[in-house]
C-alpha cells in the first residue's frame, strides 16, 4: 500500500473487506483462544494476547501511516512506553526530553528507575546538550516533539544521527501532532511511540497506545513484549481505533485549520502571555516546525497571572470544556499544573517551565468562529 497517498492508507490500509463474510468493516474478534488446526498447526491465530484478527489490522494500519517494518497495539499510551523500555536492562542509560507528559515522568521515576535504570532529562531542543549527556551506557533517547503542554521542538533527523553515532536508539512520541503531521521514522527515528487515546482514536472514546517500528529486530522485541507481559488493546478498542483512523487526514486537517485561527487570535490578545505554538512566526522553534513537520496541528498552551485567573477562565467557557486529554472531536481546555502535570512535585513542574497560570487548549473540529468567540467572552471573565 506504500505507493497510496495519505487519505487513501488511512481509509484501506489494514481494513480490506473480512475474507469470510466480505463485510467492509474489520470484525471485532471476540475470541480469547482460537481452534488449532492440528498439533503445532493454526490459522494464524492461536491465543489472543499472543494476536487477534482485529488487533492484526489495525497493527497493519499503524506500521503503513508511519511508514515502519511493524506496529504493535498496547492498552493505553503509558502501556506503550512499558512496551519501549521494557527491554532495557539494569545499567543502561535512558535519556529523555525534560518537556515531556507528566505521565511519563512519573512512570520513569517512580517505576523504571527501580529496574536500575538510569534515567536523565536533557533539554531536546539544544542538540549541544543532547549530545552531551549521552554516556557509554546510553541506549534510548525518548522525544516528545512537540512537547506537553510547551510545544517545544527536537530536531528528530539532527537527534538520530548523534544517537546512532553512539549506538543509542531514538523514540518519538507522535501523539500531539499524529501520524499526519510529522513522520519520525523518515526523519531518522527508529521507534514511535503513539498515545492512541487521542487524534488516532479521535473520538474520546477508548484508551490505547502503540508502538511502531522500523527494523525487523524490534518487531521481534515487541511481539515478545506483547505476547509476554500482556498489556495488548482488546479487539473492540483495536475497532474504535480502525474506526477513527478512516477519518484521520480529514480531522487533522479542520482540527489543525482551527488551531491555528485560535492561535492567531489569542497571539494578540492582551490578557495571553507565553502562547507556544509552533505555527506562530514568532515561535522560537518555527523554523523547525516547517522544516520537520507537515502541519502545525492543534495543541497549544499559554499562560494568565494565576491560578486564580484560570480557575475563572476554565469556569467561563461555554463550547470548550474543562477536561485533561486532547486530539478528540471536542475542545478542551484544561490547567496544566493541577492536570496533566498534576502528578509531578511543584520543583519538578518548575524545572519544566510549567507555573500555576498555564493552560493548555486542544482545539477541536467544530466552527472556529464559534471557538474563538468562547475564549474571547471566557477571557473577558478573567
Ligand atoms: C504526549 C502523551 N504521551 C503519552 C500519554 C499517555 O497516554 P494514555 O493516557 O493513553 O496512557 C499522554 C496522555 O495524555 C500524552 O499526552
Amino acid at each position: 500500500m506504500a505507493q497510496y497517498k495519505y487519505p487513501t492508507l488511512a481509509v484501506h490500509a489494514g481494513q480490506h473487506p473480512d475474507p469470510l463474510t466480505g463485510a467492509v468493516n474489520v470484525p471485532v474478534y471476540l475470541s480469547s483462544t482460537f481452534e488449532l488446526t492440528g498439533v503445532g498447526t493454526d490459522r494464524g491465530w492461536d491465543y489472543s494476547r499472543a494476536g487477534n484478527p482485529t488487533r492484526d489490522r489495525l497493527e497493519t494500519a499503524l506500521a503503513a501511516l508511519e511508514g515502519g517494518v511493524s506496529g504493535h497495539a498496547f492498552t493505553s499510551g503509558m502501556a506503550a512506553i512499558r512496551g519501549l523500555v521494557a527491554m532495557l536492562r539494569c545499567g543502561d542509560h535512558l535519556l529523555c526530553s525534560a518537556d515531556v507528559y507528566a505521565g511519563t515522568v512519573r512512570f520513569f521515576d517512580e517505576i523504571v528507575v527501580r529496574s536500575g535504570i538510569e534515567i536523565e532529562y536533557v533539554d531536546t531542543s539544544d542538540l549541544a546538550a543532547v549530545e552531551a549527556a549521552i554516556k557509554p551506557n546510553t541506549k534510548l533517547i525518548h522525544l516528545e516533539t512537540p512537547s506537553n503542554p510547551l510545544m517545544v521542538l527536537a530536531d528528530i533527523g539532527a537527534i538520530a544521527k548523534i544517537a546512532h553515532a553512539h549506538g543509542a536508539e531514538v523514540s518519538v512520541d507522535n501523539t500531539f501532532l499524529s501520524p499526519v503531521l510529522q513522520s519520525p521514522i523518515a526523519l531518522g527515528a527508529d521507534i514511535v511511540m503513539h498515545s492512541t487515546t487521542k487524534y488516532l482514536n479521535g473520538h474520546s472514546d477508548g484508551l490505547g497506545g502503540a508502538l511502531i517500528t522500523s527494523t525487523q529486530e524490534q518487531k521481534e522485541r515487541f511481539i515478545l513484549v506483547q505476547k509476554a507481559e500482556g498489556a495488548v488493546m482488546s479487539p473492540f478498542e483495536c475497532f474504535l481505533v480502525l474506526r477513527g483512523i478512516k477519518t484521520l487526514p480529514l480531522r487533522v486537517q479542520k482540527h489543525e485549520e482551527n488551531g491555528r485561527a485560535v492561535a492567531e487570535f489569542l497571539s494578540t490578545h492582551p490578557k495571553v502571555r507565553k502562547l507556544a505554538y509552533p505555527g506562530l512566526k514568532c515561535h522560537p522553534q518555527y523554523e523547525l516546525a516547517c522544516r520537520q513537520q507537515k502541519g502545525f496541528g492543534s495543541m497549544m498552551s499559554f499562560e494568565l497571572k494565576s491560578r486564580d485567573e484560570c480557575a475563572r477562565f476554565l469556569k467561563a467557557l461555554k463550547i470548550f470544556l474543562n477536561a485533561e486529554s486532547l486530539g478528540g472531536v471536542e475542545s478542551l481546555a484544561s490547567h496544566s499544573a493541577t492536570t496533566t502535570h498534576g502528578s509531578v512535585s511543584e520543583e519538578v513542574r518548575r524545572r519544566m517551565g510549567i507555573n500555576d497560570g498555564r493552560i493548555r487548549l486542544s482545539i477541536g473540529i467544530e466552527d472556529k468562529e464559534d471557538l474563538i468567540a468562547d475564549l474571547d467572552q471566557a477571557l473577558a471573565a478573567v
